[in-house]
């Protein structure tokens, strides 16, 4: 089996879709991906393909951390996923790893993820480093920040405020 990696293209949109449908088992975190690029809040949004199918998806977008005295920009990873017959295989690690670069590449310095607590700390995700991080939805671990650029979240605390596309999950 190969699968490539990529950027999406717009040609993708319908594919990527119908598989956040279908991985997530609703349209929500589908029409999330929408309407963050209706929005113009994606960083970045990568695709994986196999043997021209596309069986993976991840997403970064922009938001704010709101500290007491300053505004502090990062990316969030979400929503991410790969077609349950695809799973364990790899690929959504590879999608995870592209992204990041992805991201660092354009100069983000620090991501947040909710998910899943035994998954994203094998990238450098830290749900000790998200603890100063509030969140609209919840904290624990699977709230979990990393450091793109080292130290970046030094004595940074205050509120995340996600773009309105996410008011779908409140
Ligand atoms: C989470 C997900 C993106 C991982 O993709 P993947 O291609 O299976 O990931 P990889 O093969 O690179 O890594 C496997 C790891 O993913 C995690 N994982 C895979 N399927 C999982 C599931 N159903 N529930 C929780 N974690 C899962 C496990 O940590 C697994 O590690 P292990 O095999 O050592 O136990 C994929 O399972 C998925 O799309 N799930 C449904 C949608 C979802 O939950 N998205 C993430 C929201 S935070």
């Amino acid at each position: 089996m190969t699968v490539s990696i990529h950027q999406e293209q717009q040609h993708d949109r319908k594919a990527v879709w119908k598989l956040n449908r279908i991985s997530f088992g609703s349209e929500t975190e589908a029409n999330l991906v929408n309407d963050l690029r209706t929005d113009g809040f994606v960083s970045v949004s990568h695709v994986a393909e196999c043997d021209g199918r596309i069986v993976g998806h991840i997403l970064f977008s922009r938001l704010q951390i709101m500290t007491a005295v300053e505004t502090v920009e990062a990316v969030s990873l979400a929503p991410m996923c790969v077609h349950p017959d695809f799973q364990r295989q790899g690929i959504g690690s590879q999608l995870v790893n592209a992204g990041l670069e992805a991201c660092r590449k354009q100069g983000h310095k620090v991501v947040v993820v909710l998910g899943h607590s035994d998954f994203y700390p094998r990238f450098g995700f830290s749900a000790e480093l998200a603890k100063r991080l509030e969140s609209p939805f919840g904290g624990g671990d699977v709230w979990m920040a990393l450091e793109l650029v080292p130290g970046s979240l030094d004595g940074i605390k205050g509120r995340v405020e996600y773009p309105p596309p996410f008011d779908a999950f409140k």
